[in-house]
């Protein structure tokens, strides 16, 4: 899979780039990144991409040129989305089908927000929940990161990935490692019993009774 992410801050990206599971896929080439920088593509030699709004008001906005010259200097560009804060809200049901895709593109907004006509250049817009960030950086990295563990490859036990939370409308099971206590608080007796038939319905029977408690919204019959 390949991933385009503009924003007038691509330095945010390299070192969570290079991190944990989405370094290593990237590593085995399972998916491949390319950061632009919008303020390349700034008509001023200040590499100015954000102005006054028209009619007057807080903020400043992020200008539509750059913005596109950017996007139109990528030839493959794939699926694009603007994280925004309208957008469509990023899930679990999300991420698999936007990791089925080839590319995808991910534009950031910053300052107030961007010019609005800049929406006629994407496909779609993606927020990642009813909050206000600063920049759509944090949102891209969220969607980056949701999406690696998805691909083929990524996490080595694939098995760890089909029993996270949300896979089966239900929350994961509860985990314990070393030490067997801790301040008397000690690990369930199934789990040390070595019968994995057990330990699965016991976890099984777990998962139903937290995603009941926490989160009975996701629950399928
Ligand atoms: C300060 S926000 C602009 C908020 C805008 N004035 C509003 O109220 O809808 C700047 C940028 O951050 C990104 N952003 C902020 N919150 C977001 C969210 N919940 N999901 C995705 N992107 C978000 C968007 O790219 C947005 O253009």
């Amino acid at each position: 899979m390949k991933i385009n992410i503009f924003s007038i801050f691509p330095s945010i990206f390299e070192l969570f780039l290079e991190t944990g599971i989405v370094g290593r896929a990237k590593e085995k080439e399972i998916i491949f990144f390319k950061l632009i920088d919008i303020r390349d593509f700034a008509s001023d030699a200040y590499g100015k991409v954000d102005d006054y709004p028209y009619g007057g008001g807080p903020g400043m906005v992020m200008m539509v040129k750059p913005i596109v010259k950017a996007m139109e200097s990528v030839e493959d560009k794939g699926t694009t989305y603007l994280l925004s804060p309208r957008g469509k809200n990023f899930n679990q049901e999300m991420a698999k089908d936007l990791s089925k895709e080839k590319t995808l593109s991910l534009v950031c907004g910053r300052y107030k927000g961007v010019d609005e006509r800049v929406r006629e250049f994407v496909d779609g817009e993606i927020s990642i929940g009813d909050y206000i960030l600063s920049g759509g950086e944090v949102a891209a990295m969220v969607i980056v990161e949701a999406l690696t563990r998805l691909l083929p490859g990524a996490v080595g036990d694939v098995n760890s990935v089909n029993t996270d939370s949300f896979e089966k409308g239900l929350l994961d099971a509860p985990l314990y490692t070393r030490p067997r206590v801790f301040r008397e608080k000690e690990v369930p007796e199934v789990l040390l019993s070595g019968n994995h038939a057990e330990i699965e319905n016991w976890r099984e029977e777990e998962a139903v009774k937290l995603t009941r408690k926490y989160r009975k919204d996701i629950m399928k019959n």
